[in-house]
């Protein structure tokens, strides 16, 4: 039997063995299970050697271990050392190596953000405006998704060091205090994990954007499907997206990793997900 985990705390909510289990029958890897793992930091080390081992063949890290599982890898790809997030681990030529897939799945999601040049016109393309708010586990993956070159990235978190150590990272990012928001931009990113319940709502004024259709909110939630966030959105007339396709493009990608097919992600594995 090959073992697949995805290892977190909590971890009784997470969808994860639902779409690698869908995909390993639909590309027939009968021997090939995934499951899911609730362990304590002081486990870590043994998930490690279970890979070693080959008891595990992938596994799969969420919060809040995504960065306490670095200093247990051999090799790190270049966006989880930029980002300092790792979700998939996989052994190769027998070092296990830490990939982050998070990035490349955000980025999937934005690639209609920009738009082609014009070369014709000399026109230089507009910067965007992004506004990310949060500096948790995954919020590196995000900024660092984003070209760099063609937005302008504001940052917001109710601890304000935390926004601050992500500036280390990327210092073209501008910190702004908990409350404040620029006041123009064209997508908002909530990676806080406000709104998981369902009273919770950010207590950010956002009236002025009433009926305009060119702004996009984007929560990287995705259960509860539509938080207060997004509902305020939808009401106003914004594009509203949640974090349904980053997190099945961010599967694909490890599943891809694991076992060299680039899974579908088709209608019955979205319905899976809505259920
Ligand atoms: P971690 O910070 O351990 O990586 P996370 O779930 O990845 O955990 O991130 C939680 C994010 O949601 C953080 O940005 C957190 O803000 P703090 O850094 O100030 O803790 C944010 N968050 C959670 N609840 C919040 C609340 N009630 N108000 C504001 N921000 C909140």
């Amino acid at each position: 039997m090959k073992k697949y985990l995805v290892i977190g705390n909590p971890i009784e909510h997470s969808l994860s063995p639902m779409i690698h289990n869908y995909w390993m029958k639909k590309y027939n890897l009968i021997d090939s299970i995934y499951e899911k793992r609730k362990v304590e930091e002081k486990n870590l080390k043994d998930i490690i050697n279970e890979i070693r081992e080959e008891n595990l063949v992938g596994v799969n890290v969420t919060v809040p271990f995504k960065k306490l599982i670095i200093p247990f890898l051999d090799e790190l790809d270049s966006t989880a050392q930029e980002t300092k997030s790792v979700n998939t681990l996989v052994k190769i030529k027998n070092k296990i190596i830490g990939y982050n897939t998070d990035k490349p799945g955000f980025a999937l999601t934005i690639n209609d953000l920009y738009p082609a040049k014009d070369v014709k016109a000399f026109n230089p393309i507009k910067k965007k405006t992004i506004f990310i708010l949060g500096a948790g586990g995954v919020t590196a993956s995000i900024i660092s998704a984003f070209k760099q070159d063609l937005v302008k990235i504001f940052l917001s978190n109710r601890t304000k060091e935390k926004a601050n150590e992500l500036k280390n990272i990327f210092p073209n990012i501008e910190v702004l205090d908990w409350g404040q928001r620029p006041q123009n931009f064209d997508v908002v990113v909530n990676t806080t994990s406000i709104g998981l319940k369902q009273n919770q709502r950010i207590d950010l004024d956002f009236s002025d954007c009433d009926k305009d259709k060119n702004k996009l909110f984007y929560d990287l939630i995705y259960n509860p499907r539509e938080t207060n966030f997004l509902k305020e959105a939808r009401l106003r007339g914004n594009q509203i997206k949640n974090g349904q396709k980053m997190f099945l493009n961010q599967a694909m990608y490890a599943f891809k990793l694991w076992t060299n097919i680039e899974p579908e992600i088709d209608i019955e594995i979205v319905k899976l997900l809505d259920k």
